[in-house]
């Protein structure tokens, strides 16, 4: 079953108007492999989202970072799934390890946003990861089995999901997952959707790698066949992200 590759940038909590316009600059003139070859698709702030999806190439798309777990209401400084919907932004990352992290965002409460977004057209970048002292006491499968089920829990329909691995240890570090390991982790996952939500699935769903993406690390993490693509931070803030895509498999 091939899988579309699929690169996404996370730009998280950056950009000025003045920053935001000469990414988008570098984006438009970039010459990459077709849509049919690689989906791209970049995060920016709520702030800058309407602003970038206008200025942004037609065959790049733009997910939020982030919306709120229910319908809109009472939820101040919340950003709903109805709002992003209205605005035409098509993808939303949810469960971010810093949003786990620094506003623990829990595995069920990440679950049901998952599942609401989807539940309102979204599509979800959904992201999984352990931390260093979890990888190191030997639990990681087990962290990322229980991250993915608290998901596969809510969600019934896996068109519209992309799974993220993202090991927090790897995260703003340097610190990148040799090939072996990120492929290990991803093929140990497929196996736990094959087993736990089906074969079709499995075999569908793309589970892309974050943590430290470069231009010069990317081609060989491409090249892992579990690998199906890449969630980028800081250098989806570069011209280098444009390397990232053409690493496309
Ligand atoms: O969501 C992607 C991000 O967490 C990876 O960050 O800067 O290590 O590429 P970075």
């Amino acid at each position: 079953m091939a899988r579309k590759f699929f690169v996404g940038g996370n730009w998280k909590c950056n950009g000025t108007t003045e920053e935001v316009k000469k990414i988008v600059t570098t984006l438009n003139e970039a010459e990459v492999p077709s849509e049919d070859v690689v989906e791209v698709v970049v995060s920016p702030p709520f702030v800058f989202l309407p602003f970038v999806k206008s200025l942004l190439r037609s065959d790049f798309h733009v997910a939020a970072q982030n919306c709120w777990v229910r319908k809109g209401g009472a939820f101040t400084g919340e950003v709903s799934a109805e709002m992003l919907v209205n605005l035409g932004i098509p993808w939303v990352i949810l469960g971010h390890s810093e949003r786990r992290a620094l506003l623990n965002e829990s595995n069920e409460f990440v679950g049901d946003k998952v599942a609401y977004a989807l539940s309102q057209g979204l599509k979800v970048i959904a992201c999984i990861g352990e931390t260093l002292e979890q990888r190191e006491s030997g639990s990681t499968m087990a962290v990322v089995a229980a991250q993915t089920k608290a998901i596969a829990e809510k969600v019934t329909n896996w068109d519209n999901v992309v799974l993220a691995y993202e090991p927090v240890w790897a995260i703003g570090t340097g610190k990148v997952a040799t090939p072996a390991q990120a492929q290990e982790v991803h093929c140990e996952l497929r196996n736990w959707v094959h087993d736990n939500v089906g074969a079709e699935v499995a075999a569908k769903v793309r589970i892309i790698y974050g943590g430290s993406v470069n231009g010069a690390n990317c081609k060989e993490l491409a090249g892992q066949p579990d690998v199906d693509g890449f969630l980028v931070g800081g250098a989806s803030l570069k011209p280098e992200f444009v390397d990232i895509i053409k690493s496309a498999t």
